[in-house]
């Protein structure tokens, strides 16, 4: 049975003594629902992080490089987030997409790589503004979903979770609704179905992020496709990320 994850995505927030502030309040709560919990921290923070922190705490990277070493300045590898006690990444996140030339040869190149170091990831994908107003996300997030995942076989996908972020819902406090969320993690699901099979689809774990609130997390929680949030500006703040892990489910 897949399972439920509620991500906070700090992006290039905090310092090491916020980052472990954070953690110590964070630590202290029982979670009410089963969700895994997981922090995405900066790569600076990750080592302490990793090392201070205790389940059902998991520590998250925000981005990772393909190659197992090499001249790639300013990236970091699978083998030294490993070696750190970190096995768990976002990758393709839209700022990296937007910002850092991150494309669909490279974010495929990264899950072949993640599957090969048997790391986790959480791979991003979502439509901006202009393809959505020209009905066209169905087809976008579809595109970049084939393009990420060719190659890869069914029996790797355990190690891949999908996180649904529509760009224009990133950080301006405006989310989809709870139907249109939906209505792309089910599309995403059956793209599975099609990609591998019943049991894949059935068992991969599919979050939507962009706006993701406590005032909004229940109803998106609700939904039959939809496992999880990836979170952004409401993770920041410790009393926040745990009333989003508090939710009381609808
Ligand atoms: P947001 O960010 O919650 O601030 O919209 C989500 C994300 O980018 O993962």
């Amino acid at each position: 049975m897949r399972r439920q994850m509620i991500a906070g995505n700090w992006k290039m927030n905090k310092t090491l003594a916020e980052a472990g502030d954070f953690l110590k309040e964070l630590q202290e709560l029982e979670p009410k629902q089963p969700a895994r919990v997981v922090v995405c921290a900066p790569y600076l923070s990750l080592p302490m992080l990793a090392e201070e922190s205790a389940p059902p705490v998991e520590i998250c990277a925000q981005n990772v490089h393909f190659a197992p070493s090499g001249a790639y300045t300013g990236e970091v590898s699978f083998e030294m987030l490993k070696d750190i006690g970190v096995h768990l990444s976002i990758i393709g996140h839209s700022e990296r997409r937007e910002y850092f030339n991150e494309t669909d040869e490279s974010l495929n190149k990264k899950v072949q790589a993640a599957i090969n170091e048997e790391f986790e990831v959480i791979l991003c994908c979502g439509e901006k503004l202009e393809e959505r107003e020209a009905d066209r996300q169905f087809e976008v997030v579809e595109n970049q979903l084939r393009a990420d995942l060719a190659g890869v076989a069914a029996d790797d996908m355990y190690l891949i979770n999908i996180a649904y972020e529509p760009v224009w819902a990133i950080g301006t406090g405006r989310t989809a609704s709870a139907e249109d969320a939906q209505a792309m993690c089910q599309h995403i699901r059956q793209l599975l179905v099609d990609l591998f099979d019943e049991t894949v689809a059935d068992e991969t774990t599919i979050l939507y992020g962009g706006s993701v609130k406590p005032d909004n997390i229940a109803e998106l929680m609700a939904m039959k496709d939809i496992d999880g949030a990836l979170v952004g500006g409401a993770s920041l703040q410790p009393e926040s990320f745990k009333q989003l892990l508090d939710y009381e489910a609808k």
